[in-house]
């Protein structure tokens, strides 16, 4: 795509990847994804906020033809699908100056092998004029890394982001609107890469408002013209707000799981509990991860392999560990051949996730009467631990 103007002497460019679907080589990307980049002209100066990832740096290339002059680089965020393409912007404009926040220069040197003679690294609150335009830097550590920053632009109100606020959604559209799809790209792109730092992202969404926004540009999806809509997104998702839901990710390698799991959603159902369960095998994990930002309840479900728990539920249980969510309630459900410890592997798993635990139901072989009233005995703690929620809902 070519570049879009977005306001006079501001442009978003950049590339959308409508082909990717995966990223990290972890989440699937059902929707694409893309990479912006915002050109922005002052009276005498003029910048460039992030590039692309390097398999599209051609695209942001092509739109630069015509741009006889950058003067700054503004890099929000080492990582390479923002910063990637630095060293091929820095061939074309070899007299711009890279500007990054203070942690981010000794990563730019290691990440993308900058001289550091190119980069000035800018404290918290700092400014650059670029004439009749003028940015302030301000530092929002930890979404996602240590080093990121947003760039306002005064002048027209615009929070340029990065990965902040951000959606995982090739389109051609350039704002969001409130689309529920990009609410569920974002959401998506919450989930896996902010959900950790919930806390630090919740008190650089109050720093950030601090300002007058009437658009905010990130660096993936498109750019917000109603601020509010991620916002009010971003506040719920970071606040302690769980819903009436409960997550059942499960494997089943011969049936008694999966008739365990039946059991407990049908008995969740009859009980007013919201529940979905993921066959891990065919589950987006990406999907899972949106729904465990705000589910009160995670039940783990596995049959045991060589005593543990069956592999995919290991690395599904490791995932939810690392995103660190706001569940406030787990069961671990599953069968075994003859002998198990996958409880016990389990639980060593979460220590994250700051837990009531509700029950285990480990059944050997088939499930028997004794273990199907266990698990309805199961759903019983779990729809009382609910009861306060549905009242809300
Ligand atoms: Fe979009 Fe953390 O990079």
């Amino acid at each position: 795509m070519k570049k879009r103007l977005m306001r006079d002497g501001i442009w978003m460019m950049g590339a959308v990847d409508w082909n990717r679907r995966l990223f990290d080589s972890l989440i699937p990307l059902p929707e694409g994804t893309s990479y912006n980049a915002y050109l922005v002209k002052g009276s005498e100066k003029v910048a460039l906020i992030d590039t692309a990832d390097p398999e599209l740096e051609y695209v942001l290339m092509e739109q630069l033809e015509d741009v006889e002059r950058i003067d700054y680089i503004i890099s929000l965020h080492t990582e390479q699908d923002h910063s990637g393409a630095i060293p091929t912007v820095l061939a074309k404009y070899p007299n711009a100056r890279v500007v990054c926040s203070t942690k981010a220069k000794e990563l730019l040197i290691d990440h993308i092998h900058l001289d550091e003679s190119v980069i000035d690294a800018m404290p918290d609150g700092s400014t650059l004029s670029l004439g009749d335009r003028n940015f302030t830097f301000i530092h929002t550590p930890w979404v996602h890394w240590p080093e990121t920053m947003c760039a306002y632009l005064h002048e027209e109100r615009i929070l340029f982001s990065c990965d902040f606020f951000g959606s995982h959604l090739a389109t051609s559209d350039m704002y969001a609107g409130e689309n529920p799809l990009i609410y569920e790209g974002a959401k998506r792109y919450f989930a896996e890469i902010m959900m950790p730092f919930r806390s630090i992202v919740k008190s650089n969404i109050k720093k950030v408002e601090g300002y007058a926004i009437d658009i905010i540009a990130p660096s993936h999806g498109p750019a917000y013209d109603k601020p509010e809509f991620i916002m009010n997104a971003y506040r719920d998702w970071t606040s302690d707000r769980v819903s009436n839901f409960v997550a059942i990710p499960y494997i089943s390698m011969h049936g008694s799981t999966e008739i365990m799991v039946n059991r407990l959603l049908d008995a969740l159902v009859e009980r007013g509990v919201k529940v979905q369960k993921y066959e891990l095998t065919v589950t987006d994990v990406g999907k899972l991860a949106i729904d465990l930002v705000d589910a009160a309840t995670i039940v783990i479900g596995t049959p045991t392999v060589h005593f543990g728990p069956h592999p995919a539920v290991f690395s599904a249980t490791h995932l939810a560990n690392a995103l660190r969510p706001k569940v406030k309630y787990a069961a671990i459900i599953g069968s075994y051949g003859w002998g198990t410890k996958a409880v016990e592997q389990i639980s060593g798993l979460i220590p994250n996730l700051k837990v009531e635990v509700l029950g285990t139901v480990m059944c050997k072989g088939l499930p028997r009467e004794e273990d199907l009233k266990a698990l309805d005995e199961l759903a019983d703690a779990i729809a009382a631990k609910h009861a306060p929620l549905m009242k809300v809902e």
